[in-house]
């Protein structure tokens, strides 16, 4: 096993490890992008909420009041974790469900000759659904390209590419592909002086740094739970009042409460429970830190922490696959998060991963659904192999990568 990073001490990737009952298999997870793998008090969360009293959302039974509750502890969690209004808090089956809703919902103020921005750095959850929106509308899409050997989005092609008649901008916080992290709160700041709604795809960032609704600026930002130790579902935040303002498709007696007005039937109350705990498992990355200080500061610390850590790690993977001449790197943005897109000479992606996972180590490959970037970056359809680090992810499970794709045969 090799040396731990210095300052890796503040956090212990240890402490989760021993609560994830699919790590002591012992492979090594890289898929984390694609989803993470669930910690043991995730998963006794959302059994806790099934075998409890539970009915639909009132205030008169035990059971009612506790779905209630479920609701409403899971509306604070995520608002705690992307510092926002928890009444901006809408959830759905996934992000790109909660996108196509909104997308519908959105267009129909949109009109002919209006304009949409779409970024081909993007997973095509915040691509399609506009796509398909704005053709309705008659309204017409403009992208915005990325510099395929940076891997960078420039904010100066933002400004170029917003007008008057644009109507809404959607852009990747970070890409679920090659890791780039646009400066979301320079692009939002310049859609705001234009008038310009900003739906910002949090998906893959959220697993990896902190974010701050108000902050950044922007107008919504999805996430979806899977990806940060929690389950397979997705959340939208947004001001409250931007929501009064819309009228989503909905059923004739259900409520017009915001935000329950955008969530289509009756909500998986066992899941919200697991949302609840993965954002408590995220605030008690760093576990030594009093208990009655609020959530918020807690993933302020912790968050910080394993960015940190994940910086150190990825750096120390991104200096291993630099150092071997057969291998190809796409992630080559300066802010990015712990996610490395690369291919070997000599090899298709899908022979690389069936080699490493011989090897007990799960790197998958393909474009996940980031088909515009794959296609941008040149690796068409089929895209390459992608590592990501997650929070359980250690040093010895970098160097296992490593080690495995240093045993690839010569071509
Ligand atoms: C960056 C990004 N956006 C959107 C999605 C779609 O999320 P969901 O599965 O919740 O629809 C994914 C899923 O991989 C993703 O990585």
């Amino acid at each position: 096993m090799s040396q731990k990073p210095a300052s890796a001490t503040t956090y212990d990737p240890l402490v989760l490890r021993a609560d994830v009952p699919s790590i002591q298999s012992g492979i090594a997870h890289f898929d984390g992008p694609g989803g993470t793998q669930t910690p043991r008090t995730v998963a006794n969360a959302i059994a806790a909420a099934l075998c409890g009293p539970l009915s639909n959302r009132g205030v008169n039974s035990a059971a009612q009041v506790r779905a209630n509750e479920i609701v409403l502890n899971a509306r604070q969690a995520i608002a705690d974790l992307l510092d926002g209004d928890p009444r901006g808090v809408i959830f759905g089956r996934s992000m790109t469900q909660i996108t196509f809703d909104l997308a519908r919902t959105l267009s129909s103020q949109w009109s002919a000759g209006d304009e949409i921005i779409v970024s081909r750095l993007d997973h095509d959850a915040n691509i399609r659904p506009w796509i398909t929106a704005a053709d309705r509308a008659g309204a017409r899409v403009v992208w915005l390209d990325f510099d395929p050997v940076t891997a960078q989005v420039s904010v100066d092609a933002v400004a170029t590419a917003l007008s008057p008649r644009t109507k809404l901008l959607a852009i990747t916080g970070a890409s679920n592909l090659v890791g780039t992290r646009p400066d979301i709160a320079a692009i939002t700041a310049l859609a705001r002086t234009a008038g310009v709604l900003t739906y910002i795809d949090a998906v893959h960032l959220a697993a990896h740094a902190r974010i701050s609704y108000t902050a950044l600026g922007a107008d919504f930002i999805t996430c979806s739970p899977y990806k940060f130790l929690g389950p397979h579902m997705g959340a939208l935040i947004a001001a409250p009042s931007l929501l009064e303002s819309l009228s989503p498709e909905k059923l004739a007696p259900s409520t017009m409460d915001v935000p329950e007005r955008f969530e289509l039937g009756t909500l998986p109350y066992e899941l919200l429970a697991g949302v609840t705990a993965a954002v408590d498992v995220l605030a008690e990355l760093v576990p030594d830190q009093k208990l009655d200080t609020p959530r918020t500061e807690r993933l302020d610390v912790s968050l910080a922490a394993l960015g940190a850590y994940e910086d150190q790690l990825s750096s120390h993977l991104a200096a291993g696959l630099a150092a071997m001449p057969r291998v190809h790197s796409y992630s080559n943005a300066a802010h990015k998060t712990p996610t490395h897109l690369f291919s070997v000479a000599g090899f298709t992606g899908a022979a690389v991963s069936a080699f490493l996972q011989e090897r007990g180590v799960e790197a998958p490959s393909g474009s996940f659904y980031a088909l515009e970037c794959s296609r941008h970056l040149g690796l068409g359809d089929a895209g390459a192999i992608r590592a990501g680090l997650a929070p359980y992810s250690t040093l010895d499970d970098v160097d296992r990568l490593l080690a495995a794709l240093a045993e690839l045969p010569a071509t």
